[in-house]
C-alpha cells in the first residue's frame, strides 16, 4: 500500500484476529450444529413505524430469514434528534471509557462467531469459508481503531473533538465488517452513529448492533436506521444535524449523495474495476490459484474482487495456462451457502442491467474461454464464466460487473498493462504477478490503485497490515483508509485546547 505505516507506538498491542481453523475436525462440526440452529429461523424485528419488508435466503429463493418495520422519514428524523441530544454526554466520555466498550464489542464478536457467520449465509448467500474472516476483521476494527485514537490525542499539539452525528451507510457485500467498521471508527473518535445497512442485509447489521448494545453502547448513541435508500437521503444526506455520512457503496451514491448536499462532509468507498496483470516472470500455476480466489470469491461481488486478467504476449498465447484457468474456473463447487463444501454461494439476487449484459453477451472479438452458466432452480445461482479477448474500451474492460466474469486482456508492454488499467477510471485494487523486481518496481511506482498486491489475492485486506481505500472514481472525501491508522482523523475536528486522553 502506499500509505505509509505510522510509528508503530500505539498499536504495538494490537494482534489480528485469527480466523476459524477449518481443518481441525471440530470446527466443521461446530458450525455444522450453530448452521442446523439458524436453518428455520425467521426474526422478527421492530425497527420503525413503517411496512413490514421481508429479507429473503438467496441460497433459498423464497425463504424469509427475517421480517422488519421499515423506519419512516419521521422517524429517522426523530432518530437524528435523539442522537444530537445524546451526542453532548457521549463526547464528553474518555477514551479510556469508549475503549472499553469497544473493547467488550469485540468479545460479544467473538463469542457470537458461529451466530454471526450463521446470518450472512442466511441473509446474505455468503458462504462460512467467505464470512468466517468477516468476523476476524470486525474484531479488529473494534480492537484496532480507539488505539488511533489515543495515538493521534497523545501526537497532537491541538485537542481533537469529535464532529458530531455520522451516519454510516453500507452495502450487502460485506455485511457484518464494514458496517462494524464505520461504527467502530466513529464511536471511538466519540460521535453518535445512526446504521443505515443495506436493505437485503439488515438480519447482519442488526445482530452487529446487538453486540454493541449489549456491550454497553447506549441505544442512543447507536442507532438503527433500516430505512428506504429515499428516506436516508431527505432523513440522514440532506439533514445539517448529520455531521459527516460514511458511506461504502457504488459511484453513483457518492455522486448523488454530493449533488444533493453539497457541503457533505463524506467519506467514501466505492466502486472498483481490478486488474491483475500477469507478466511473462510470473510463477504462473500461482497466478492462476491468486486469480481465481481474487475473481470469483463471494461470486466476484466485492469490490476489490479482480475482474480483469491482463496477460503478458506469451503468457495469454500459452495453451498450458489457458488450460488451467479454464479447468480451475470450471472446477469451482457452485451451490447454497449452507453446504460447507461449497466454494461459491449464489449472487445476492439475480443479475441486473450490466451484470447481466456482462453474463450474457460478448462482444466483436471476444470469446468464452468458461461459459457462465445459470443453475436451474435458483434465480441467484451462476457458475462462474471468463471472458477472452476483451478490447481496451470495450464494455467489459470498463464496467464494474460485481459479478462472477473474469474478462481476459492481452497486452505486449507492462507500461501498456499500466495504462489499461488507469483508463477504467477506477482505481481500488491491483494485482501484479512478476518475480521480476524492475517489474514489481515500475509497476508499483506507477499503477493507478489504493491497495496493491504483489504476487496474492486482491481482496481479504487485513486490518493495519492492508490499511483498504482507493483513489479516482473509488474513493470520495479525504481519501484515509479503512483499518488504517488515519481513518479516524476525518472524525474528528481541531479545537482550541489540550487534550486529555
Ligand atoms: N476489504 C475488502 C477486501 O479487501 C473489500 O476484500
Amino acid at each position: 500500500s502506499p500509505e505509509q505505516p505510522m510509528a508503530a507506538e500505539h498499536w504495538t498491542k494490537f494482534v489480528n484476529e485469527p480466523d476459524t481453523d477449518w481443518s481441525l475436525p471440530h470446527n466443521p462440526q461446530w458450525i455444522e450444529s450453530v448452521l442446523s440452529k439458524w436453518k428455520d429461523r425467521c426474526d422478527i424485528l421492530d425497527t420503525g413505524s413503517g411496512e413490514t419488508r421481508e429479507s429473503t435466503d438467496p441460497s433459498r429463493p423464497g425463504v424469509v430469514v427475517c421480517r422488519y418495520s421499515v423506519p419512516t422519514l419521521a422517524d429517522v428524523q426523530a432518530a437524528v434528534e435523539t442522537a444530537t441530544a445524546a451526542q453532548a454526554d457521549w463526547s464528553q466520555t474518555s477514551l479510556q471509557h469508549r475503549h472499553d466498550l469497544l473493547r467488550r464489542v469485540a468479545q460479544n464478536l467473538r463469542e457470537r462467531r458461529g451466530d454471526l457467520i450463521a446470518t450472512m449465509v442466511a441473509d446474505g448467500g455468503k458462504t462460512v469459508l467467505e464470512a468466517d474472516p468477516e468476523v476476524s476483521e470486525a474484531i479488529d476494527f473494534c480492537e484496532f481503531y480507539p488505539l488511533t485514537v489515543e495515538h493521534w490525542y497523545r501526537q497532537a499539539s491541538v485537542k481533537l473533538e469529535p464532529r458530531g452525528n455520522v451516519a454510516v451507510v453500507t452495502p450487502w457485500n460485506f455485511p457484518l465488517a464494514i458496517p462494524c467498521g464505520g461504527i467502530a471508527a466513529a464511536l471511538a473518535a466519540g460521535n453518535c452513529v445512526l446504521l443505515k445497512p443495506a436493505s437485503e442485509t439488515v438480519l447482519v447489521a442488526w445482530h452487529l448492533c446487538q453486540a454493541f448494545w449489549d456491550a454497553g453502547v447506549p441505544k442512543d448513541v447507536l442507532q438503527f436506521v433500516p430505512c428506504a435508500g429515499r428516506v436516508a437521503e431527505a432523513g440522514l444526506v440532506k439533514n445539517p444535524q448529520i455531521e459527516t455520512v460514511i458511506l461504502t457503496g457504488g459511484t453513483s451514491t457518492a455522486k448523488r449523495m454530493l449533488s444533493v448536499r453539497s457541503d457533505l462532509h463524506l467519506l467514501a468507498e466505492t466502486g472498483g474495476k481490478n486488474a491483475t496483470i500477469v507478466t511473462s516472470m510470473a510463477d504462473r500455476d500461482l497466478a492462476v490459484k491468486h486469480v481465481v480466489q481474487s475473481a470469483f470469491g463471494h461470486s466476484g461481488q466485492k469490490c476489490s474482487a479482480t475482474s480483469l486478467l491482463l496477460l503478458e504476449n506469451d503468457v495469454f498465447d500459452d495453451t498450458t495456462f489457458r488450460d488451467m484457468l479454464a479447468d480451475a474456473v470450471s472446477s469451482i463447487r457452485v451451490g447454497s451457502s449452507w453446504d460447507l463444501s461449497t466454494k461459491m454461494g449464489p449472487l445476492i439476487k439475480p443479475p441486473q442491467a450490466e451484470l447481466n449484459q456482462g453474463l450474457k453477451s460478448l462482444d466483436d472479438d471476444e470469446s468464452w474461454l468458461v461459459v457462465p452458466e445459470h443453475i436451474v432452480d435458483n434465480p441467484n445461482l451462476y457458475r462462474p464464466g471468463v471472458k477472452w479477448n476483451i478490447r481496451p474500451g470495450s464494455f467489459t474492460h470498463l464496467t464494474e460487473l460485481f459479478g462472477p466474469v473474469l474478462g481476459v486482456m492481452r497486452f505486449s508492454r507492462l507500461e501498456e498493462a499500466i495504462e489499461i488499467v488507469r483508463s477504467t477510471g477506477y482505481g481500488l485494487t491491483s494485482g501484479l504477478e512478476s518475480l521480476d523486481d524492475r517489474e514489481i518496481t515500475l509497476w508499483r511506482d506507477s499503477v493507478h490503485a489504493g491497495n496493491l498486491y504483489i504476487n496474492r489475492p486482491t481482496t481479504g485486506a487485513i486490518v493495519l497490515r492492508q490499511p483498504f481505500g482507493g483513489v479516482g472514481l473509488s474513493a470520495y472525501g479525504p481519501g484515509v483508509k479503512a483499518g488504517g491508522p488515519h481513518y479516524v482523523l476525518p472524525l474528528m475536528r481541531v479545537t482550541d485546547g489540550k487534550q486529555s486522553v
